[in-house]
């Protein structure tokens, strides 16, 4: 299948990940989270049965036979509710997860009955024994990650209903890869892994099923490596 976009190691196809297969060595994704947000071209009401099993095929068709870490932020009630187990694909099993502090809501739906998430959970599953790359001491070795909205997102990303904070999954992306390492985000939205890959001098694909937000993820590429 034809690139959407190439250069300097980072790949973005437009496509659904279902028909897509490239070889990768690690998957860091930010999947849709089944809460109703408005994708252009993805339906985020899916009956709840079908979402899972839908998400652990994908995981699976991700990570093929090759990839040895799979990690994902997510729901944090998901998680408590066993469901993240329930998406892993055969051989995987979860290592650690690490806390995204966003300070506001978490896409946990306030319901009234309690208080609102203001921190997701990033799952760290692996085929065999996790490899940490990150530092080993000081404040960069915990896995609290805080961000505010200032140091969030650049404005390119701010196109997509839901982008990631950069920073945030590029410390993530220095903990499980290497530098031959290349990584895989089958859901890449507006590219915030590809753009933290780069700047961590990292090879990268992306996927995703929107060519609008192919667009703005080659856009956010093309510019220079912007520092952290
Ligand atoms: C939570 S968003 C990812 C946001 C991204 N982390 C960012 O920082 O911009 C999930 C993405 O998955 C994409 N998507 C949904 N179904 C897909 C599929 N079958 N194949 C590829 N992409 C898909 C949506 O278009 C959406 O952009």
């Amino acid at each position: 299948m034809k690139p959407y976009y190439q250069e300097d190691g980072i790949t973005i196809y437009h496509g659904d990940v279902r028909n897509i297969q490239p070889r990768c060595d690690v998957v860091v994704t930010d999947p849709p989270y089944n809460v109703g947000m408005a994708y252009s071209d993805h339906d985020d009401r899916m009956d709840e049965r079908k979402y899972l099993q839908w998400l652990r095929d994908i995981f699976s068709h991700a990570c093929g036979d090759w990839s040895r870490a799979l990690v994902w932020f997510w729901q944090g009630i998901r998680v408590f509710n066993g469901e993240a187990r329930a998406c892993l694909p055969e051989g995987f099993e979860i290592h650690h997860a690490a806390a995204w502090f966003k300070r506001e809501f978490a896409g946990d739906l306030f319901k009234g009955a309690h208080p609102g998430f203001a921190w997701e959970p990033i799952i760290w599953a692996a085929r065999g024994k996790p490899e940490y790359h990150g530092p080993r001491g000081g404040h960069d070795a915990r896995d609290c990650l805080v961000e505010d909205r200032s140091s969030r997102h650049d404005k390119g990303a701010l196109e997509h209903p839901c982008p990631k904070p950069q920073r945030t999954v590029t410390r993530v992306l220095s903990w499980v890869s290497s530098d031959t390492d290349t990584i895989l985000d089958p859901f890449c939205g507006s590219g915030t892994t590809l753009v933290a890959a780069k700047n961590l001098g990292r090879m990268a694909i992306g996927i995703d099923v929107s060519e609008r937000y192919c667009e703005i993820a080659a856009r956010r590429c093309s510019q220079g490596v912007l520092a952290l």
